[in-house]
């Protein structure tokens, strides 16, 4: 099992980069995406290897041994009751089983296993908080040097994470976008690598597992099977843009005949740049100009850096941006807990009240996979004081 990395393709103007060496973004300003030899793969073999993160090899940039934590396939579950009050076939993938309790591992196992292996043995990166604790654990496993710029406001869980772990905290009174100029510095001023979201191309990678593992559950003897309908949180960006990119890819390689699923992003009323965008039908996504509030810390992303590509994928999809309630935020933590018994995390547990949306305006077609991204044991405080 070799990886089938080929080159970086720029986003934005096209142009390929060598894939061997360390990349940041092209010099146009646009994200670099890993393309890969997509010559038929025989995906029987490939099930036949231990059902973990690494079991797509071939399709992921690391060449050499991971740094990893062991990371489970997780469970695509299903959802009887959530299913009947949607009227779809409804699954719900659950990222809570992972190190440090996310989907943010998949991007740090992955991207900081690429990054090492290039040579890099320090890393800085601004984190709305869940990425930062993930990198810092990996970090501590790989013996790495890792640096955390936070905003003041992230949730305690997550600075402790980044302590305990060894990884030097950076606090920063405002948002993401001012812990993004602060780690742009520290990486100038040390030669940290920058590994921002969409910054460079391996995170993404990570990220793109979780989808080869949905519909690979959701298939059989004959191959994968795609959902009609993805609904995820929407912070950076990173999952929706990694959903798309793994179902082209199992595609071109002959793994499924379904068509591509309608990806729906979800955001907080309280911080929604990209719905705003999507429903202005603008190509261009403005930063959002009030405070940044929602319990969902994830999703406390004003500024998404690459924010016109992820509107772009999302209505390339056929799909939409939906924006929900704090209230419906919450009151889906505890509907998802007491009716299907999974403690979801905030940003998880919004792809229910975005669901719901949909449902009752005719809009929502089956199968549909819901993403929690993460477990609701690292919000009790904020879920707590929101009553
Ligand atoms: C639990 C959780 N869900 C969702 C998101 C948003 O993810 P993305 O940046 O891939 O849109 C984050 C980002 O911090 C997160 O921590
Ligand atoms: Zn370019």
């Amino acid at each position: 099992m070799k990886s089938r990395l080929a080159s970086l393709e720029c986003a934005r103007c096209g142009n390929q980069h060598d894939a061997g060496k360390l990349q940041h973004r092209c010099e146009c300003g646009g994200t670099l995406l890993c393309r890969y030899d997509l010559d038929p793969l025989d995906l029987d073999e490939v099930r036949q290897r231990p059902a973990d993160m690494w079991r797509f090899r071939e399709l992921l940039p690391v060449e050499g041994e991971p740094v990893s934590l062991g990371e489970p396939r997780t469970p695509l579950l299903t959802v009887p009751k959530l299913s009947k009050r949607l009227g779809v076939e409804t699954y719900l993938k659950d990222d809570g089983p992972l190190p440090g309790g996310t989907f943010k591992a998949r991007g740090a196992g992955i991207g900081l296993s690429r990054a090492q292996e290039l040579g890099v043995d320090r890393v800085v990166m601004p984190s709305a908080g869940n990425a930062g604790g993930a990198w810092s654990l990996y970090g501590a496993r790989a013996g790495m040097h890792i640096t955390v710029t936070m905003a003041e406001s992230a949730p305690a869980a997550n600075q402790t994470e980044v302590e305990a772990a060894g990884g030097e905290l950076v606090l920063i009174r405002g948002t993401i976008a001012d812990a993004a100029v602060r780690a742009r510095e520290i990486a100038d001023e040390t030669g940290a690598f920058l590994s921002a979201t969409f910054s460079e191309p391996y995170r993404l990678e990570g990220k793109k597992t979780c989808w080869l593992e949905v519909f690979d559950a959701l298939g059989d003897e004959n191959g994968m099977r795609l959902p009609r309908t993805i609904v995820l949180p929407v912070g950076g960006g990173v999952a929706a843009i990694a959903a798309a990119k793994a179902a082209e890819e199992v595609i071109a390689l002959g793994w499924t005949s379904d068509p591509p699923p309608r990806l729906v992003g979800v955001q907080s009323n309280g911080c929604c740049p990209i719905v705003r965008a999507f429903d202005a039908g603008a190509d261009e996504v403005e930063p959002w100009d009030g405070e940044a509030m929602t319990i969902a810390a994830g999703l406390r992303v004003p500024a998404p850096s690459e924010g016109d590509l992820v509107l772009k994928y999302i209505r390339e999809s056929g799909g939409r941006m939906v924006a929900v309630n704090e209230r419906a935020i919450v009151d889906a933590v505890w509907d998802l807990a007491s009716t299907e018994g999974v403690f979801a995390c905030p940003e998880g547990a919004a792809t229910v009240a975005g669901a719901s949306i949909l449902a009752e305006v005719g809009d929502l077609q089956g199968p549909v996979v819901l993403y929690n991204t993460g477990s609701g044991v690292k919000y009790v405080e904020a879920l707590k004081a929101f009553g």
